[in-house]
């Protein structure tokens, strides 16, 4: 099992960039599969979650070319009857929305993936999509999933959970309905679903939080440059923000408002991180942003802010480690269900560094000003626990070693590199 060590001696200082948003490329995928003609696609992320989506794509059919890692064509035109149950490894996204996207199909299939993904709830998504007509059982509320083919009913749903992945599995299985569907969010989640289908021409309108759907199947393909993903930068972030003596420019970066959570609570800390080359593509926000070490002070964070930075909590938790005054954190619960508890999770493995802090069953609060130690700590199989505790040790005292850190090229591939290029003492052990 690969490891990661970090001897916490150097500033992080250059100009960089983070791999190709991870949200984007599970889904570029499976609507480039459906569309109809050859869709182009450059800044796609060639990681463990998003090959796994790829690999299922092509059981399912599709031809997918990769010119280089992140260079992609995707030869639309529809999906045939996978020969295996598809394996979706540890990909959450992946299952999830594919779920939405198999309902409709005229043939059955199973969707699957690692022990780690069998523990995730999929109740989620197979009991709205059996509203929706659709034929699917789940397994004891998890993974296998088994899909028959059916016709889906256009359905009016108010979400019962604040996940992205929920509306946006319910959003594909629109495409195959009898009638318009409408989902109504009680949390406004990432909307990259959306704007891949206005883009795509998909007949959607989206009023306040009611996004209405109509049943279409001659997606135009796409030609699309997928920006890097802001919760891969959230840790070269906050590692700038809290390495003394950092000065960090990353290029590129997806700022869509439904993910930048993290910015608007950095700021209520007393961050200042100036954007520049703000531009938009395809409905998403892009821009550069320049990070110099800078002193924060404790927050709360509640309610409507929660889903917005839903993966950047881990990484938070060291920030706040680092803050002056109390940092707390309410109203998220969905933590608890990710790759892994990881408000449990974090919160054992910064005890090893030395932190103190206290869990809430839906948050934690963390006192600042807290001195951290080098210590063995384990990812847990989790990418964003491997790269939490990775940015921990830039401000440990002495040498940090993190096991089972194969996982962090799950979503960022190349970690290690970028932080020993910004002047991190690292070494990486396959
Ligand atoms: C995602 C939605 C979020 C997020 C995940 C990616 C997506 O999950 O945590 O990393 O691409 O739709 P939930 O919808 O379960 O909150």
């Amino acid at each position: 099992m690969a490891t990661l060590t970090i001897r916490p001696n150097n500033p992080l200082e250059g100009t960089t960039t983070v791999p190709g948003d991870k949200s984007l490329s599970h889904r570029v995928l499976m609507l480039g599969g459906i569309a109809k003609g050859t869709s182009h696609v450059k800044g796609w992320l060639p990681a463990g979650d998003t090959l796994a989506t790829l690999n299922c794509m092509r059981a399912l059919g599709v031809n997918i070319t990769q010119h280089d890692d992140t260079t992609l064509t995707i030869e639309g035109g529809g999906l045939e009857q996978p020969a295996q149950p598809l394996d979706f490894v540890n990909a959450g996204t992946g299952i999830r929305l594919m779920a939405g996207l198999l309902a409709g199909q005229s043939f059955p299939s199973i969707l699957d993936g690692s022990e780690q993904l069998r523990r995730r709830p999929m109740g989620r998504v197979t009991k709205p999509l059996q509203q929706m007509g659709a034929i699917i059982q789940d397994t004891d509320g998890k993974a296998p999933l088994h899909i028959q083919p059916s016709q889906i009913k256009g359905i009016t749903y108010t979400q019962t959970t604040k996940s992205a992945q929920v509306k946006s599995c319910m959003l594909l299985a629109a495409l195959y309905a009898d009638a318009p569907t409408t989902v109504i969010e009680i949390a406004e989640g990432r909307d990259h679903t959306e704007n891949l289908f206005r883009a795509m021409g998909v007949p959607i309108t989206v009023d306040g939080e009611r996004i209405t759907v109509e049943p279409f199947t001659d997606l135009h393909p796409l030609d699309i440059t997928i920006p890097a993903d802001f919760s891969s930068a959230a840790f070269l972030i906050v590692g700038g923000l809290i390495t003394s003596g950092s000065n960090v420019t990353l290029t590129g970066i997806n700022t869509n408002p439904r993910r930048t959570g993290l910015l608007d609570t950095l700021a209520t800390m007393g961050a200042t991180i100036p954007q520049s080359n703000e531009q938009t593509q395809g409905g998403e926000s892009i821009a550069d942003m320049h990070i110099t070490a800078q002193s924060l002070t404790g927050t709360t964070i509640a309610g409507e802010t929660v889903v917005r930075m839903i993966d950047e909590f881990p990484i938070l938790m060291v920030a706040a480690t680092q803050a002056n005054g109390r940092t707390v954190v309410k109203d998220a619960e969905e933590l608890r269900i990710k790759e892994t508890d990881r408000i449990a999770v974090m919160a054992s493995e910064l005890q090893k560094l030395g932190v103190k802090l206290e869990e809430y069953p839906d948050g934690f609060a963390i006192n600042g000003s807290q001195a951290l130690h080098g210590a063995v700590v384990d990812s847990h199989d989790d990418h964003r626990i491997g790269m939490s505790l990775a940015i921990a040790a830039l401000v440990a005292s002495g040498t940090t070693r993190i096991e089972d850190a194969g996982c962090i090229h799950d979503s960022f591939p190349g970690f290690e590199q970028v932080l020993e290029q910004l002047g991190a003492d690292v070494i990486w052990e396959a």
